[in-house]
């Protein structure tokens, strides 16, 4: 069976997809955040769902709307989506991890407003938010060595937004988080952020790079799922 021309080869599959961008809280009006837009995340939310996949969305601050049929778990900060991700990744067939994660956070929020002093402001420490793609990878060589296997995702894809030595870069990071794919992008100059296309490398742990063209964000979340969809059965 087809819909809307796709396959239901994610029929049944459990799926949790990360989207849009962490905020950090400075005080209770100021935040550190990026410029992650969601669309991504959401693309691959749809396709999924097209594909007959049970998806849970854990979506930060995005302003798009609710994708038919997924379940959508609305966080701010990392560690909010860190607690949803884990959680909701218990047993998953897959995750992706298509969100922009804040790598720091203030090291303290003020719980009232920073006022203007005559002086000059004093500077904002920060500290380092723990890696969640990483720790899935973790989880998943932590199950498999106690073949406890139900506990940890089946299958990882991380994203990277490199801006120079893109598959040098790309190919370390892989490495690093033991993730199976990682789809990386190119950014600056207007690429890839807030726009509805999208071109990408996605590497493959143990196998060839598979280059995705310019071209709208499902067909890209398209490229995704296939190769998911090959690693789960
Ligand atoms: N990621 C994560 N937790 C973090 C930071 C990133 O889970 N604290 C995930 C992102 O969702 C993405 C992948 O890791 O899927 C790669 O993110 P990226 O920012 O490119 O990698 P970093 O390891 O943070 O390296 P850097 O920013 O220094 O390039
Ligand atoms: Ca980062």
């Amino acid at each position: 069976r087809v819909l809307r021309g796709r396959p239901l080869d994610l029929a049944g599959r459990k799926i949790v997809i990360s989207a849009g961008g962490t905020r950090e809280a400075i005080d209770p009006v100021r935040f550190i955040g990026n410029r992650s837009s969601g669309l991504q995340g959401y693309a691959l939310a749809r396709t999924a769902v097209a594909r007959g996949a049970e998806v849970t969305l854990v979506a930060a601050n995005t302003t798009l709307p609710d994708p038919a049929g997924a379940k959508v778990v609305r966080v701010e900060s990392t560690a909010e989506l860190r607690e949803a991700v884990l959680e909701a990744s218990a047993g998953a067939d897959a995750v992706v991890m298509a969100a922009a994660v804040a790598d720091f956070r203030p090291a303290t929020r003020q719980d009232s407003k920073i006022k203007k002093t005559d002086g000059e402001p004093e500077p904002i420490l920060l500290t380092k938010n723990p890696d969640i793609l990483a720790e899935l990878g973790e989880r998943r060589r932590a199950a498999r060595d106690a073949q406890a296997g139900a506990e940890a995702p089946g299958v990882i894809v991380g994203f990277a937004a490199e801006t120079d030595d893109v598959l040098a870069n790309g190919q370390a990071k892989l490495a690093r988080k033991g993730c199976d794919l990682l789809v990386v992008n190119q950014v600056g100059e207007g690429l890839a952020f807030g726009t509805p296309d999208n071109a990408a490398t996605v590497l493959v742990a143990g196998g060839e790079p598979v280059e995705v063209p310019f071209g709208p964000k499902e067909d890209l979340a398209d490229v995704v799922w296939d190769l998911v969809a090959a690693r789960i059965s």
